[in-house]
């Protein structure tokens, strides 16, 4: 094992990051090769920097007049350039002060300052590098994204075990999860990943769901069991119903325990409307850790980074960075917001009328609302609804999601008289 990583494993032995890396976790760090020396040279180096890979002219990283007249009012710094492998030090600090101004029970808990992924996908890929062995299991509730599969089970091998999401009365199923992750105990170390608002169940707990989520969570560490505890994100803020609990899990845990590992994957991708600027994050705390302690996972981090997407896209990074700090953009965030709103209202009255086969499932939050469409076949709902010109998708051949958030407000009524109409269609066929 490389000796830069041997040295930050003694420096994490003990703690909940050391006890719960991956063979590859620990085998992590961050070399001092290229990116090291030059950035040592961008504070000595006065005379002339030969040392980074981009081509130089007065000074000044090349900016194509082709490529400026596409970009006015950036930079070749602030556009083209590299930027560091963890990312661009002002949006992270910006990103850190969000993350705390949205989430106050944080208030100056310590955590690691937020980490730049290629979107919210690199950070649970970074996660899974670091974290995750072969036939490790992984708890979340069974309606997920579907990429988790890929990420930690097709590239990890870990094993994916799911609960059922709601409970008989429909709320968030706590004692479900609390009894899939006491089977898996005897591992030692668990990692669970939820993700609130969910996609495709567009649910976000309660607060009173919270807070005995975070108690099976307090439990399950007192009794001596290593928690990764993974927060996607996502979706966060778009909350619409009053009992919703608003701040991250994140938040609750980041502070809870010594054997409380608590990871935030977020990003600008759907909180700040920037899909495919590809701008993740990465945070995370434990009760205990101490600022050199963050430092050496932040090594290992972006030794992981560096050895998949090198770094991150400067120009996405700039962009954001001056969003978050145009007094603007929280007024039409608000907007936005509203008029997503109103389409969650929309959807809501156009089922509290339905009287049909399909069961709306529990929906309080985020882009989706999903339908369990129970004896009908969802994978033939929406192939049928393809026909008629109407995209949706099918889960599990159960379920049928519906993304509201990209359907305009007064195009709703139609589209839901459209699935309805198809749904009538399939079920009569059945019966006949
Ligand atoms: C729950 C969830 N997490 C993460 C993502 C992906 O985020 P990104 O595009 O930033 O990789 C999605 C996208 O659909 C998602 O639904």
């Amino acid at each position: 094992m490389n000796q830069l990583a041997r040295e930050l494993n003694a420096l994490l032995e003990g703690t909940i990051i050391g006890r719960v890396l991956s063979e590859y976790g620990l085998r992590s760090y961050f070399p001092k090769g290229i990116v090291a020396q030059a950035s040592e040279a961008g504070v000595k180096a006065t005379r002339f920097n030969a040392t980074v890979g981009m081509a130089y002219a007065g000074g000044k990283p090349i900016l194509t007049d082709t490529a400026a007249k596409q970009i006015p009012g950036f930079s070749a710094k602030e556009s083209v350039a590299y930027s560091p492998t963890a990312g661009i030090v002002d949006l992270r600090t910006q990103w850190e002060s969000e993350i705390r101004r949205k989430n106050p029970s944080l208030s100056d808990t310590p955590m690691l300052k937020p980490v730049l992924t290629s979107g919210l996908t690199n950070g649970i890929f970074q996660l899974g590098e670091l974290f995750v062995d072969p036939d490790d299991r992984i708890i979340m509730p069974d309606l997920f994204w579907g990429n988790y599969r890929l990420m930690l089970e097709t590239r990890r091998a870990a094993r994916i075990v799911t609960f059922p999401f709601f409970d008989e009365s429909n709320a968030f199923n706590t004692e479900g999860f609390r009894a899939a992750c006491e089977k898996n105990r005897s591992a030692g170390k668990l990692m669970v990943l939820l993700n609130f608002p969910n996609n495709p169940a567009g649910y976000a707990p309660t607060q009173k769901e919270t807070d005995s989520l975070v108690n099976v969570l307090y439990d399950l560490a007192e009794a001596g069991m290593d928690m990764i505890v993974v927060t996607d994100d996502a979706y966060f803020g778009l909350y619409y119903q009053t009992d919703v609990y608003r701040e991250s899990l994140f938040a609750r845990c980041a502070n809870l325990h010594e054997r409380v590992l608590a990871c935030k994957i977020d990003g600008a991708t759907k909180e700040e409307y920037l899909w495919g600027l590809r701008l993740g994050f990465i945070t995370i705390a434990a009760q205990g850790l101490t600022a050199a302690h963050y430092d050496a996972f932040e090594k290992k981090l972006t030794g992981s980074i560096r050895a998949s997407v090198s770094n991150g896209n400067t120009l996405g990074q700039n962009i954001l960075l001056r969003m978050l700090i145009d007094p603007e953009w929280q007024e039409e965030k608000r907007r936005i917001y509203d008029d997503m709103h109103a389409r969650f209202d929309t959807v809501q009255s156009i089922l509290a009328k339905y009287t049909g086969p399909l069961q709306a499932l529990p929906c309080n939050a985020g882009y989706f609302m999903s339908f369990d469409c129970g004896d009908l076949d969802a994978e033939q709902i929406r192939i049928a609804l393809l026909e008629r010109g109407i995209g949706t998708i099918s889960i599990q051949n159960r379920y049928l999601r519906v993304a509201f958030a990209s359907v305009d407000n007064h195009d709703l009524p139609t589209l839901y008289g459209e699935i309805f109409d198809v749904v009538e269609a399939i079920s009569q066929e059945q019966t006949h």
